[in-house]
């Protein structure tokens, strides 16, 4: 039987095209509109054979979301926050899986992502949904800002040293996908296979989301690597005070995580394989208590962990729901 709607819209991109596969593979909630632009018409499986979603996709009509509903808004940022803000007004639960309310301080929204933000009030209330550092805090929410790719595994790979460890460096891989649906120059074959690029260095926009729930700024690197999807954040910092044996820092890891489904502390440094396709995040720690040294690695499918499916355990949270269900 089904229970809460959900609609996905910007279903036709990355982001959306997953999220409406998992809500239509969930066991409890029923796939409600999914739209498009120039694709409205077209079924989501005649551009993405590999999810069977036979929904066909329609231009947004706000009055076909009713209040009480579960939506989330799979745009690119600067574009989402307008529709959010109309949304939530209405009474629907908003998932927002653009960056337009991850950031609390609306002063640096035109620094940041080039627009002033249109609601200071949604910026104070939306929830950073990142479950294991605040999943209290979504099982209430009216509104979840889904968190970036990059920050979700840095932050994994970084959340339990957050007060004993100083100079960050996060120096991260992504495949591909992370990108988007929409062609460039940048993500064409040629330029990516065989290949490994850092791009956006010192300016990429993620270095502030890390930087605000990690509570202190990191020098942040992106690279371009030649895979579709998966994520790697290696991160490297210095620990304040005494280092732990790496064994102990490992357990430590291990209790931390403990409540969390989806965060496995494994015993060597992950690879992409593990995550691509599910819900999972691989972290790994270790220290070098000579030098003080702390290294620690953080490994997801950025469509699947690093978007729509934490989007889709933010709902499971919000919807009362087990928050593994439809995840796998
Ligand atoms: N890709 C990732 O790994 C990833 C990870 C985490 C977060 N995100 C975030 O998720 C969001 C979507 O990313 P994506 O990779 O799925 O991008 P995408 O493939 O480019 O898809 C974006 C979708 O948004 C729609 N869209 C664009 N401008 C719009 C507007 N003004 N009004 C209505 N619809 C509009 C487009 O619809 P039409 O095709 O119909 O024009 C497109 O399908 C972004 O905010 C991104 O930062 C992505």
């Amino acid at each position: 039987m089904s229970g809460e709607i959900v609609h996905v819209l910007g279903a036709a991109g990355f982001a959306g095209a997953q999220l409406a596969a998992l809500v239509d593979g969930h066991p409890h909630f029923a796939l409600g509109t999914v739209t498009a632009r120039s694709d409205a018409g077209l079924r989501l499986v005649d551009i993405y054979p590999e999810y069977r979603v036979t929904a066909t996709m329609t231009e947004l009509d706000v009055a076909a979301i009713a209040p009480g509903d579960f939506a989330a808004v799979c745009y690119p940022h600067a574009e989402a926050s307008e529709l959010v803000a109309t949304l939530v007004d209405r009474g629907v639960r908003v998932v927002d899986v653009s960056a337009d309310h991850r950031l609390h301080s609306a002063a640096l929204y035109p620094e940041v992502y080039g627009f002033t933000h249109p609601r200071e009030d949604l910026l104070a209330e939306a929830v950073y949904g990142l479950p294991e550092l605040h999943r209290e805090a979504i099982r209430g929410a009216r509104l979840v800002a889904n968190p970036g790719c990059f920050p979700t595994a840095a932050l994994l790979a970084l959340a339990p040293v957050r007060d004993h460890v100083i100079h960050v460096v996060v120096d991260a891989k992504s495949g591909v996908s992370g990108a988007g649906r929409r062609p460039t120059a940048s993500v064409h074959f040629s330029s990516v296979t065989e290949s490994v690029t850092p791009y956006k260095v010192l300016t990429h926009r993620h270095a502030p989301e890390i930087a605000q729930e990690f509570g202190q700024e990191v020098l942040f690197t992106p690279h371009l690597v030649p895979a579709d999807r998966g994520l790697l954040a290696s991160c490297y910092g210095r620990f304040v005070g005494d280092t732990p044996h790496p064994d102990d820092l490992l357990e430590a890891y291990r209790r931390f995580y403990a409540p969390h489904p989806f965060v496995e502390v494994v015993d060597a440094p992950p690879g992409m394989h593990a995550v691509q396709h599910n819900n999972f995040a691989q972290v790994f720690v270790t220290t070098e208590p000579r030098r003080g040294l702390f290294v620690g690695f953080g490994v997801i499918d950025n469509l699947v962990k690093g978007a729509a499916g934490q989007a889709l355990q933010n709902l499971n949270l919000m919807a009362g729901r087990p928050e593994t269900e439809g995840l796998g």
